[in-house]
Order: C-alpha cells, then structure tokens, then sequence
C-alpha cells in the first residue's frame, strides 16, 4: 500500500513538473508513513513539506496542488491535507477488504512478484575450515539466509555463496602438525577443533614449526600434490561439520552453495596484473597496494589495500577482488550483499571502490555490506564459554534443544516423548534464531535462554504459540481453514486494525529485501500476533451473531495464519499445529 501511494505522489509529482510547477530536476525520496491515530487517516507523507522550499512554494498550497494531481485509485477513499502540509491518505474499507479476500484465495498471499527480477549473489556463512564454525558464524547464517529467502519470495534469483575460508594460514598450521605428528588417521581427525588448537598451540611455541607451517601454506598454493591431497581431507570433514549445523539450523545452505576462497587462486595474479595496468597500484614497503584518497586512518595518512605482500602471497582482499569479478561476469548479478561483521565495514568499503574503479565490476551491479553487531553474553561481553573459550555453535544449538524440551514437557505432559522432542527442536532453534533476526542488524546484542525462550514478548515461542491458536480455531469448529466461503467484512474497529496490518505484509517483505533487515518482518509478525489476539478476544467467532460475520471473521483468522505461518517460514522458523 505504501508503495501504492508512493507511486500516485510520483506521478503527482511528475504531472507537476510538465506544468512547470515544480523544477525538472527535483528527484525526491518519497516518504510514507502508518499514521499512528487512524482517525487522521492510514497513511500519511510530508513531501509538500520536502519540496516546498525548492519549488518556492508554501508547504500547504503545494500540498493542495500535489492533492489535485493524484490519479484516483480504488484504494484511497480520500486525502485530506493536515498541519503544515501534511498530505493523510484514508484507505478504502471495501477495497482493503477485496484485497484481504484476494490475498487468502491465493497461494502467494496476493503479493506481486518483482516487476524487474534480479539476479542477487547472497554472500552469507563464510566460516573460516580446519576451524569448527563457532557462534560468530551464527549471525551471518541466518540473517543472509533469511533475506535470501524473502527476495526469492519476492520473484528474485538469489545465488548463495559460501564464500568460506579455505585457503589461508591455518592449513600451514595443520599441515606442519600433520607432519609433525606422523599422518594422523581420521581418529584424530574427528575433532577437527582440537586437532587444529593443538596446531596452533605448536606454532605459537616453536618459530621453527611456525616457519615450517608458512613454507606448506606456499607448497599448497603452489599446487603440491601432496599437501593438496591433506588439505582436501581437513575440507572434507571441516564442511561436512557445517553441512550438520546447517541441516540442525534448518537452514538453506548446500554443499553446491559454496565456493570459498580457493576457487578464485587462478584469478589471483591477474587481478594484480589488470590493477597495474589501470596505474592504480603503488610498492610500498615490497608490497603491491591501491592508495585510495578517501581512506585515510586518524591521523590522516592514506590507508592501503594491499593486494599482494613483499613474498609474493595474496591477501584477503585480493580474493575478495576476484570474487566480485566473478559475480559480475560470471553470475551477472544485479546486485551483491554481504553478510559480515560489521568490523569488516572498512575492508568492504575499500575493496568495493576497487573493484569499480578497476572494471572488475559492471558499472551497475549495486555492492552491499550487510554489516552485522556482535553477540554478546549476557554479561554485555563477547559470548565465551565458563572458563573462556569461544562456544561450539553445535553444542550452543543442542542446550537451546535441552531447555525448550524442559519448557515444553512443563506445559504439555500428555505428550508422547517423540512428539515433545520434535516440538522442542523447533522451538529451541526457532528461539535462538528469531532472538537474533528481531534485532536490528547492526547492533550488538546479548545473547539470553531465557528471554528468547519466553512464551511472552517478542520471541518465536510467543508466534509460534499464536500460530497453534490460530489452528485451534479451526480444529474446535472443524472448519479447514483452505475451504471457506464468504467474505471479509472489517466493522469492529479490531477488525479494520488487523485487516490493515494483513494488508502491510507486502510492504514490509520489499523493506526487509531492500535493506536487508529482517527485524522489520520480526517486528510486524509481533504486532500481527498483538492485534490478532485483541481481535479475538473482542470479536467472538463460534458464537457470532450471523453466519456472514462468523465467515468474515473465519477469513480473516486464515489468513492471519497462513500470514504468520509464511512470515515465519521466510526468517526460517517452523510452525507447529499443536504446541
Ligand atoms: N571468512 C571470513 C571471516 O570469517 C568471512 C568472509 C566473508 N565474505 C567475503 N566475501 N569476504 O571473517
């Protein structure tokens, strides 16, 4: 809807313009907002406030103007003019609620697909192998995962890339001990954690081995075979170790789905070779860098990207460089995003304008950084273990598991053991996701049992026991929710609140896909469940006064359903029939 109006206002605007009202080359973004008191209206923007200085007018006559030259829509009942130069939008009941039938008579919930589809490389996960994934990599997971999953349900194609970390020093490290050790067996193997933290043990004690660690990093880059056939063992069983977090996380991620920094090792030299031809690179120190002039540290010195070091070995950002290469020519993405920590910010900004200035990428292909906060304990410190390790996500994912069965068992004792265990996986994975997608991306949070295991509040255990009452509405009156007849017809006040939020859902996927934030679709998903419940208890449904109003309120309880069911889905979160 929101966008509906932006439309209407932009061709407002325009119709405006042929008139020489307002100056050609005004190009404003046009804000639209829910007004909080519907008594002023559903919808409300200051854009006559905006451009009334630039068209040298006074706010409320150019507000009038804009008024006078929106098309008629059959949404809009009317618009009336409020404060300054406020423009209120009033949406029409009869049209929401045609809308409302529409959406619950189709399997996509009404919501157009993407006028332009586009093609979007999701660079989410990305842990460092030989390494086990640790709660880090958490963030990254299930926030690109949940973005790719609304820009696919917006009609986009969505390319995941797992971009990990397969070629840098730590196989040094466990090639050296490999050595060391004489061949370990799979055995030893098995817990690729401790195998690498003894390794790493060695090269921080013993500059010998430290020395014997880098010369293999150079002979696996090189291409021994030897090392080579090492190095895909540790890949092998550090990959298979995500696959399993993954698969617990219920998360869309595949082994067809990665390509990591090894991929790109052939491209490496060329991307130096194409940097020095553009003129853009500079020897500092033995080192091949770019100097860019807006990147300077606090003292105002110019910050490099060194792309290649005095020995000869790429970097970080090299491979990053080809990757982008290869998501434009190869992929052809209209556009990028990334999703990493927020401390890379720097990194990705530099290599971004890099990857511009020398060709790598088209013009056109938008570059994100989908920068995200850190997790913290509940103690505001970064999440360590008791005695200060970091954390196992696996072994974090199996407590959230052990408390959401304790939980569940407490409420449900009638259960049968299979069924409370099912039920609990996917509270306790939901929990911890939603914990961590409802808050904004770019802050830190603190990560609490808990709270995310609440039945009350903003959690998954609070939306997806809504979700189960929804379906006990159908169960008790043995109605299949996929079979009604009538139609909606919003009279109560709680009625209109809730047919209008219904009607939002399509905006807020745009936002979250746009921005890359599902803490939007987390916090409408939370007043849904809010004014659902007020609607339910205001306007009773087995007993209503006719059989028009009980299927009215049937419809709109379907769809309330089948709208947290999907919200819910799209951030990666099961429903639950019964809870
Ligand atoms: N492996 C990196 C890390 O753990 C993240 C990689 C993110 N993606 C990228 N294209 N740089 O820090």
């Amino acid at each position: 809807m929101k966008n509906q109006i932006r439309q209407l206002i932009q061709h407002a605007i325009d119709t405006l313009k042929a008139q020489q009202v307002l100056p050609a080359e005004l190009n404003p973004e046009i804000q639209v907002e829910n007004t909080k008191d519907k008594s002023h209206g559903d919808f409300a923007s200051n854009i006559a406030l905006m451009l009334a200085k630039p068209a040298g007018k006074k706010p409320r006559d150019l507000a009038q103007m804009l008024v006078d030259a929106l098309p008629a829509n059959a949404a809009i009942a009317k618009v009336e003019l409020a404060g300054p130069g406020f423009m209120n939008f009033f949406q029409d009941e009869q049209y929401l609620s045609r809308t409302l039938d529409a959406a619950l008579n189709d399997v996509h919930l009404g919501i157009n697909l993407a006028d332009e589809p586009q093609r979007v490389v999701v660079d989410l996960s990305s842990p460092n192998l030989a390494k086990e994934m640790h709660v880090g990599h958490l963030r990254s997971t299930i926030i690109g995962d949940a973005v790719a999953h609304v820009l696919e349900f917006l009609g986009h194609t969505v390319i995941r890339q797992n971009h990990v970390g397969d070629w840098g020093t730590q196989f040094g490290m466990l090639l050296a001990y490999m050595e060391e050790q004489g061949n370990a067996g799979d055995a030893e193997l098995a817990d690729l954690e401790v195998f690498y933290r003894a390794a790493k043990g060695r090269f921080d004690e013993s500059p010998a081995f430290a020395d014997r660690a880098r010369e293999l990093v150079v002979a696996l880059q090189a291409g021994d075979a030897q090392c080579l056939e090492l190095w895909n063992r540790f890949n092998e069983i550090s990959l298979s170790h995500c696959q399993e977090v993954y698969e617990r996380l219920n998360v869309s991620l595949s082994r067809d789905d990665v390509r990591g920094e090894s991929a790109y090792n052939a491209e490496l030299a060329g991307i130096v070779t194409a940097l020095q031809a553009k003129g853009l690179l500079t020897e500092s120190d033995g080192a091949q860098c770019v100097f860019l002039d807006e990147f300077k540290n606090a003292e105002g010195n110019p910050l490099p990207v060194i792309v290649q070091k005095a020995g000869g070995g790429y970097l970080y950002a090299t491979t990053d460089l080809a990757a982008m290469q290869y998501r434009s020519q190869q992929l052809e993405a209209d556009r990028v995003l990334y999703f990493v920590d927020q401390r890379q910010a720097l990194h990705f900004q530099q290599v971004f304008k890099v990857a511009k200035l020398a060709g790598f990428v088209s013009e056109n292909m938008s570059l994100e950084h989908m920068g995200f906060g850190t997790m913290n304990g509940a103690d505001g410190k970064p999440f360590k273990t008791r005695s200060g390790g970091t954390v196992k996500l696996i072994d974090l994912l199996v407590e959230a598991e052990e408390r959401a069965y304790a939980l569940v068992k407490g409420k449900n004792a009638e259960l049968d053991d299979a069924e409370l265990r099912q039920i609990a996986r996917a509270v306790g994975i939901g929990a911890v996701k939603y914990a961590d997608l409802s808050k904004h991306r770019t802050s830190d949070y603190s990560f609490n049992f808990e709270q995310m295991l609440s039945f009350e509040g903003n959690t998954a255990p609070y939306l997806m026991y809504a979700y189960t009452r929804v379906a006990s509405i159908f169960r008790k009156l043995q109605r299949d929710p996929a079979k009604l007849d009538g139609q909606i017809n919003l009279q109560a006040a709680q009625e209109q609140e809730l047919g209008a939020k219904l009607a939002q859902f399509a905006d807020v996927l745009r936002n979250v896909g746009e921005k890359g934030v599902p803490h939007l679709l987390c916090a409408y998903l939370y007043d849904l469940a809010g004014l659902f419940s007020s609607f339910y208890e205001h306007c009773p449904i087995a007993s209503a006064e006719t059989p028009e109003l009980q299927a009215s309120r049937l419809r709109l309880a379907a769809l309330t359903g089948r709208t947290l069911q999907q919200g819910l889905a799209l951030l990666g979160i099961e429903t639950l029939e019964r809870m």
